[in-house]
């Protein structure tokens, strides 16, 4: 991996002024990167869970400034989203505050989608794929077990698992690569 793209390095920089220990694995923003490269015109992408705005500033490295994608990005602690929106982003960001299960219904369609919070992964992942449109990719980290899981995230994430594999609409993928991934398209 070479440096790290200005706006991620102000974000980990934000991240460790808040003490925020969750921010997404490097490789994992990469790959985001790469997947936003690819949201079609005037595409949209969606990211539940902002932290502190790690996984958002790969998403924007990846769009390299187009202004024809709308990125939004759903934190439920008001502080976090705060210190987030605090970095200098391109206009088309847009950091809601609020949970992502009861703005997922309202937030339209989107071509990228990065499901990295409890809220539209460990409940209500129907309403993360709903707001998926076709050829759309959906991407969930973190899937590989560590020593720090305790049972119940162990039984979330192979409840999240199970449920992406076997959804009929979407095409799967699984790798422990990084913080482990299963990387989804959305049937045309
Ligand atoms: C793994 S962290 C996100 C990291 C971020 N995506 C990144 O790449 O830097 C998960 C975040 O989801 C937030 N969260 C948890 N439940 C939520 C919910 N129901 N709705 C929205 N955000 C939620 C947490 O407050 C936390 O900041």
């Amino acid at each position: 991996m070479g440096d790290l793209p200005a706006l991620v390095r102000e974000a980990r920089r934000a991240a460790s002024r808040s003490g925020f220990r969750h921010s997404c694995d490097d490789r994992v923003g990469e790959l985001l990167a790469v997947l936003a490269a690819s949201v079609p015109t005037d595409g949209r992408v969606l990211e539940l869970g902002t932290g502190v705005g790690v996984g958002t500033a790969w998403i924007v490295h990846g769009l390299a400034g187009r202004p024809d994608v709308e990125v939004v990005t759903v934190e439920v602690d008001p502080q976090l989203s705060a210190a987030a929106g605090r970095q200098p982003w391109p206009a088309g960001v847009r950091f809601l505050v609020g949970d992502a299960v009861e703005l997922l219904p309202s937030l339209g369609r989107f071509a990228l989608i990065f499901a990295d919070a409890q809220g539209g992964k460990w409940e209500r992942l129907d309403l993360t794929v709903d707001a998926l449109g076709g050829g759309g990719f959906l991407l969930v980290d973190d899937m590989t077990p560590t020593a720090e899981w305790d049972e119940e995230q162990a039984t979330k994430q192979s409840e999240v698992r199970a449920a992406l594999h076997r959804h009929s609409a979407l095409v799967t993928c699984e790798t422990d690569w990084a913080s482990g991934l299963v990387l989804c398209v959305r049937r045309r």
